[in-house]
Parts: structure tokens; sequence; C-alpha cells
């Protein structure tokens, strides 16, 4: 569907839209210097880490990571698809939109939004109806008031219930066929998805349903059914009971990340309004993002079993590159066989509160885990344990946390945090090849990103910070470079250098859709020298001749490996002679 806007239109929106004035007419800005600056309308502060630059046309947030351009900003803020973002800008500037395709008219969100809304409505109503339904609620020891809340329903048996009652224009099937409410067979007729089902309405910040989960009374399969990936429904963003707990609580002190409706809402029933469940997929960074957003933290709570642990180990692994000062990652784990839901129905409030005291920090729990996989009595076992940590330290950004860590896991091998640090960053690839045919085979083959920020990050770090700054450079100067990355940052260059009004924004949006360059906005949040006198131009030439560097070094080192292994040919000897001249 966006791939239906024109980039160039794109491009030139960003490039013209004042973020100031987009940020400025939702959230009150004060002049600071070059930029602007608010608390931030993501998390509660008092005082403010949120700031505006109108040169870069990004917003950033230093308390909670937030950040993008104004069309990021219209999504996040106003909650609009990326396609109502463009058009909400471009008729901020009296433009219209041009599409390259046809001109379908926009989505009407507001039509699916009511609808869920009223559907949602139908089944709370039919819920009341239903005596089997309220026996099962009663019976899994949810009252009145907290259904009510979340807005329980049921969804009575029946093929065609929804569809008769919300379907009664071709649009209006469209409308549910939209939102997944229905289903449409091979033939073109439909029916309802959800048919005899305890309906748990999902909703978004704003608290406008943007999908179900709807479970079965008795043992049916499949036991939960969700909504669909929709236009309104993102399975991998989305948190069950998110939008609940900040209607209870003014302050979120801290939020626990649960794996089911039920054991949110049990939890809410008992008085514990801080609980979210991802939805039946692993938790995201696009979660943990959200949720820091609302508190500084988080715990996870996971059953005890080696079920309940692998969940935990991989949640650890993506909670990693969110880790921050002030950020608090913990992990509680339930007793065998125990779920939140039915722990705190069977014990009670304080027994679920004392067990998330008890719960571990994440260093904890890496190093514990670790811990048990070698024999930590050898001299053997406790490298082995540093190696399996190098991975895992390397997603965190650098700073004071990472350190601590680091210093935790040098008391548990033994070795002093410097000597462990360099351990860490050591990249092995770089020392003599273990398995030379593999590199030989397989020259693009990406090594792993090892310890300090790598000179292509900064690299490109640098030019989106500063675009106009890589006009003059020689992209050949890449050639020869193999690392990751490294075709990003020609591409990011090849594209400055044909659209030399790009802006920094401008960039952004078009890597948005792009897996690699999603994580382009946190290298424009990061620092960069802000001084006068900083030239990034020349910075960046300094990056192309030490990767090119790099690069021919890396090249014969190769082609010396190969003449020992496999001899080389008549080009490939003369390529070497000519490298190793110039070296
Ligand atoms: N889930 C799902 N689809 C399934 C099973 C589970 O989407 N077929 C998701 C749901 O979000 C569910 C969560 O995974 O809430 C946890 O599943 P499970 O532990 O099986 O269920 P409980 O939450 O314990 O459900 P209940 O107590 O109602 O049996
Ligand atoms: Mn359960």
């Amino acid at each position: 569907m966006a791939g239906l806007i024109p980039q160039d239109f794109i491009d030139d929106l960003i490039a013209r839209a004042d973020i100031v004035e987009v940020v400025g007419r939702r959230v009150q800005l004060k002049k600071a210097g070059r930029e602007f600056k608010a608390c931030c309308p993501f998390h509660d502060e008092k005082t403010p880490s949120f700031t505006v630059s109108p040169g870069k046309g990004f917003y950033h947030c230093f308390g909670c990571g937030a950040h993008g351009t104004a069309i990021g900003f219209l999504m996040e803020f106003d909650h609009m698809s990326f396609v109502e973002a463009i058009e909400s800008l471009a008729a901020l500037m009296g433009v219209d939109v041009p599409r390259s395709e046809s001109d379908k008219p926009a989505r009407r969100y507001d039509e699916l939004f009511s609808l869920l809304d009223a559907i949602a409505r139908h089944w709370q109503d039919c819920l009341t109806d239903s005596p089997a339904a309220v026996e099962y609620v009663r019976i899994r020891g949810i009252d009145g008031s907290t259904a009510k809340r979340f807005g329980i329903g049921y969804a009575p048996d029946g093929w065609s219930n929804i569809l008769d009652k919300f379907g009664q224009s071709p649009e209006a099937t469209q409308r549910l066929l939209a939102t997944g409410m229905i289903i449409e067979k091979d033939n073109g007729k439909h029916y309802d998805r959800f048919r005899d089902r305890i309906m748990f309405p999902i909703r978004d910040a704003r608290g406008r349903t943007i999908g179900f989960g709807g479970r079965t009374l008795g043992d049916g399969e499949p036991k939960y059914l969700n909504s669909p990936e929709t236009v309104l429904f993102h399975k991998g963003r989305e948190l069950y009971g998110l939008y609940e707990a900040r209607q209870a609580l003014r302050n979120i002190e801290q939020l626990v990340v649960v794996e089911g409706y039920m054991d949110v809402v049990a939890l809410a029933r008992h008085g514990i309004d801080f609980a979210v469940a991802t939805l039946g997929t692993a938790t995201t960074s696009d979660h943990l993002n959200r949720l820091f957003r609302l508190t500084e933290n988080v715990c996870f709570a996971f059953d005890g079993d080696r079920a309940g642990r692998k969940a935990a180990w991989r949640a650890l692994e993506n909670a990693l590159p969110q880790i921050r000062e002030g950020r608090q990652i913990r992990f509680m784990f339930l007793p065998e066989g125990h779920d939140p839901d039915s722990y705190v129905n069977e014990l009670g409030t304080d027994a679920f509160l004392n067990a998330l005291d008890e719960g571990v920090a994440l260093s904890e729990f890496l190093i514990q885990e670790l811990a048990s996989q070698v024999d930590m009595s050898t001299v053997d076992g406790r490298a082995r344990l540093a190696e399996l940590a190098r991975p895992l330290v390397n997603k965190i950004p650098p700073g004071v946390y990472r350190e601590l860590l680091i210093e935790s896991l040098g008391e548990s091998v033994g070795l002093t945090a410097a000597k462990l640090e360099r351990m860490l960053g050591a990249d092995k690839s770089s020392g003599p090849s273990a398995s030379p045919a593999r590199g030989l085979d397989n020259r693009r083959s990406s090594k792993p990103v090892t310890g300090q920020p790598s000179v292509i990050r900064h690299a490109i770090t640098l030019l989106l910070n500063d675009p106009a700054a890589c006009l003059r450079l020689d992209v050949e100067k890449l050639a020869g470079v193999n690392r990751p990355g490294v075709d990003l940052l020609r591409t990011l260059i090849e594209t400055v250098q044909s659209e030399p009004n790009i802006t920094t924004a401008g960039l952004l949006e078009r890597w948005r859709h792009d897996a690699e360059g999603r994580h382009l906005g946190k290298l424009v949040a990061s620092e960069v020298p802000l001084d006068e006198d900083f030239d990034a131009a020349t910075e960046l030439g300094d990056c192309l001749v030490q990767l090119e560097t790099a690069g021919r070094k890396e090249r014969i080192k190769f082609l010396i490996e190969k003449q020992r292994v496999s001899g080389l040919s008549d080009e490939e000897k003369a390529e070497l002679q000519e490298l190793l001249k110039a070296a």
C-alpha cells in the first residue's frame, strides 16, 4: 500500500515538513539553542529530555529513547498509519498525495475502529445473555467489575451472527473482512471468525479496540483464537492490558509481562493492575520500547519449568539491546505447574507480590544460565563462560550497565574486568583463521560484529546526521570491504549523491520499511560532536580510508591464504602484486 505513493513525493514532503510545527501543535516546545525542548510526550518526566531538531527534521528523547521524523511522530503520537501520517502532513502543507497507480480512496480507519467498538459492545451484551458464558467467567474467578473493565464478552455459537448484524451492505462486509471479523470462503461467501468463545478485546494506547482474542469455553481447539494481522492490529507491537493498566494507574512504577489474557485479567482482579501480555508471540524490541516509555522497571513472569526458562532466555536476548542506564529488567519464575493466573487465584495477591520481589536481575539470570552450561570448577569452563557471554554482552549498548555486567562476569570467572573486556572485544576472526576453507569459499560471509562501535557504524552515524558531508566521497573505496553494514553504508552514500538535497529525515523515511534500516534512527539519536569546528566531511573521508585499508589487508590475507591452499589464477596473482605494492 505504501508503495503506491511515489518515493520522491515522500522525500519532498519530509524535506519541507516543519517538524517543529508538527510536534509543536501537540506538545508545548521551548527553544533551546538550535533545538527545541519539551517534557517527553511518550513517558512520564518532570525535566525535559525530549528534543526536536528542525535541522535534521528529527525528534529524540534522551529519557526513553523515542525518536523519529515528522511522519514517525504522527504515527506514534496520533497512532496514525504510515499512509495516514503522510496524508496528514500533505494536508497541512496543502498538497494532494499522488498515487502512482490507482487513486484508491484512503482507507477509512475511523469506520473500522467504530465497527470493532460496536462489536465489542455487542459481545458484552451477549455475555450477560448467556448463562453458560457467565458461568465460565465466574469459574475462572473473574468478577463483574473486572469483566467490565476489560470489556470481556461472549461470541455466541453460529456462522453468521456478526455477518448478519454488521454486514448489511457490500461496504460493511468489506469492513468486517478488513478487521478480520469474518472469513471469506473460496466461493466468495463469508462466515464469522469467532464462534462460541469468551472474547477479550485488545485495545490500543488510546483505548480503541483493534482486535480480539477468543477462548473456547471447553477444551475445543485452538484454545485461543486471535484476530489476524490487519491494518489496525499488529501482534508484534501490541500488548494486552496496557491501556487498562494506564487507566488504572496514575504512575506506573513497574510493569509485569505475562503470557496470557487470563493472567492479565486474573492479576487485575487481585489488585495487580500493572500486568500486560504479549499476544502469543515472544517479546519483541518494539514491545520493550513501548514498555520503557511508560516505566523504568519491567519484570517478565515465567513458569518455573523448562519451557518457561527457555521463553525467559528468549526475552533476555531480545531485551539486551534495550538496556540503558536506569532501566531495570528482571525475571520472576513461578513454581512449576503454575501460571500467574493459577498462582494468584490459589495463593493470593501477597504471594504473587513476594514472588515478584524475589525476581532476579537480568545480569544475574544471564550469568546463572551461562554458568549452568559450563563446568565452573575448571579454568576451561570459566573461559568457556566468557566465550558464551561475548555475543550477549556485545548486544548491550556501551555504558555503565554494560561495564557493571562485565564486572560481575569477571568476578564469576575470576578475571579482572579489564582483562575480560579485552577478551570480550577480541575479534577471533582477525586472528589466524581456524578454518581457511570456510573463509575461502565464502568471501562475503559476515564476520561477527565486535565490541567497539565499528568504523562503519560511525560513518553511517556521521552521514545520517549530516548527509551533505558525503557528497564528495568516493564509494569505490568500499569496493574491497566485506563487513556487515558496508552495503548499507554504500547505498546511503549513493542515495545522497544522487539526491543531494535529501535530509536526515528523508533518509530515515526511505529506509523505514527496510529491516536493516529500521535501526538507523537510533544512530541519528546517538551523540555526534556538535561543536562548530567539527568537520563531518573530513571525518567521513577518514572512515572510508580506514575501511579501504582494512579491506585491502583482508583481501591480501585472503589471496595469500588461497595461494597456500589451492593456488591463484594469473589475474589473482597480478592483483596480489598490485595490492602488496600499494600496502
Ligand atoms: N495463545 C494463543 N493461541 C493458542 C494458545 C495460546 O494465542 N492456541 C496465547 C494466548 O495469548 C494465551 C497465551 O498464549 O493467553 C498463553 O497460553 P496458555 O498458557 O496455553 O493459556 P493460558 O493463558 O494459561 O490460558 P487458560 O488459563 O485460559 O487455559
Ligand atoms: Mn492459565
